[in-house]
């Protein structure tokens, strides 16, 4: 495998609603402390979020609030480089080529592909069980080797590795080297606020079973008053909480946002109901978010702005990506471009 002398950050994210709390402590909060130490590339993946139908409109919409609100957290698009995969055709090409090494067994294990495809499997896009191809080519389209995510790309992440030594084994050559993820073990699954065992999703039918990060102050307050629990208090010690998904859940969260551990956060709150913790934890989750949604708003009052921010983005992803993805089209033996 290829090591890479100053390693590159990749991560995506797709425009298949607004981000979510669960976007942000899983996977955005980690991509803007990352930008102090290394290259980062942050890409919004609309390619992949019509893998199941997107209203056009919407659609655009959704890529610009994307856009807004991850510059709102703290990228910086003039130092690293945030971009829209539509924009830089080098992933698809790499797709295809890596559609063509990937094994169709290897797809069939995806346990992301099950739940979105659901119990109708045969009505599936295509596109949906091939994702994870297209996910690899994003990462190795630029030789990126670190890719800060939440728990739920953990499996795709590993069949980029797969699909790399493959390749590299196929050709005989040591081009696309092996991709770390890296995985914020306390905030990696933050569930829903209505159904403690499933992931809080911002493409989830109900409104109520996330936080948006464009949502203001009551709406937050509201969800959180509503958010599913149990008629227990909260207990002394974490190890307690067992069997109780909604608590853990919403400590949790409380925890990721107020920079505490679990434990720590629980001491505050031992022996109470969940109505005072509830009332704290809509708090802290105000004052953190709504600074960003209110810079997220701003910024979107010039489209403008969002869309020239991302075409040179993705000029510069361009730059990056093609020379590698142009090498891989030589090794499998295209004729030059
Ligand atoms: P997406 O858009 O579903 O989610 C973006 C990031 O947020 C994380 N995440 C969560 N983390 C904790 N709790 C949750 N409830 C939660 N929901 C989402 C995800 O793990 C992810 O890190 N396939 C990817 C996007 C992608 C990508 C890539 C990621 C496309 N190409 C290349 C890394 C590298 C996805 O659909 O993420």
């Amino acid at each position: 495998m290829v090591e890479t002398s100053s390693p590159r950050v990749l991560s995506g994210i797709a425009p298949s609603g607004v981000p979510t709390l669960g976007n942000y402590l899983g996977a955005m909060r980690n991509w803007v402390r990352l930008q102090d130490g290394y290259d980062c590339l942050y890409c919004i993946v609309d390619q992949h979020a019509i893998t199941n139908w997107q209203n056009p409109a919407e659609l655009r919409d959704n890529t610009r609030i994307m856009a807004a609100v991850l510059i709102a957290c703290g990228i910086d698009p003039e130092k690293h480089i945030l971009f829209h995969q539509s924009a830089v055709p080098a992933h698809a090409r790499l797709a295809w080529i890596f559609n063509c090494v990937a094994r169709v067994g290897w797809l069939n294990r995806m346990t992301q592909f099950k739940d979105k495809a659901g119990k109708d499997r045969e009505a599936a896009s295509t596109g949906l069980y091939v994702y994870p191809n297209l996910m690899a080519a994003d990462v190795h389209a630029y030789h990126a080797t670190l890719v800060p995510v939440g728990d739920d790309q953990r499996q795709h992440l590993e069949l980029a590795n797969d699909i790399a030594e493959k390749f590299n084994h196929d050709y005989g050559v040591k081009f696309f080297p092996r991709i770390e993820a890296l995985i914020t073990p306390e905030s990696a699954r933050v569930m829903s606020l209505r159904d403690a065992t499933k992931k809080m999703s911002k493409s989830d039918s109900s409104d109520q079973s996330r936080i948006n990060l464009m949502d203001d102050a009551d709406s937050i307050a509201l969800k959180i008053r509503r958010a599913k629990t149990d008629p227990l208090p909260l207990p002394e010690t974490f190890a307690e909480l067992k069997d109780r998904p909604e608590a853990i859940n919403l400590l949790g969260i409380y925890a990721a946002i107020t920079n505490a551990t679990p434990a720590e956060a629980l001491t505050q709150f031992a022996g109470g109901g969940f109505g005072p913790f509830k009332e704290k934890l809509a708090e802290a989750l105000i004052s953190h978010l709504t600074p960003i949604s209110e810079q997220a708003k701003k910024l979107l009052a010039d489209p403008a702005f969002i869309d020239t921010t991302l075409q040179s983005g993705a000029r510069r992803a361009a730059c990056v990506a093609n020379p590698i993805v142009d090498e891989a089209e030589r090794i499998i033996g295209f004729l030059p471009r």
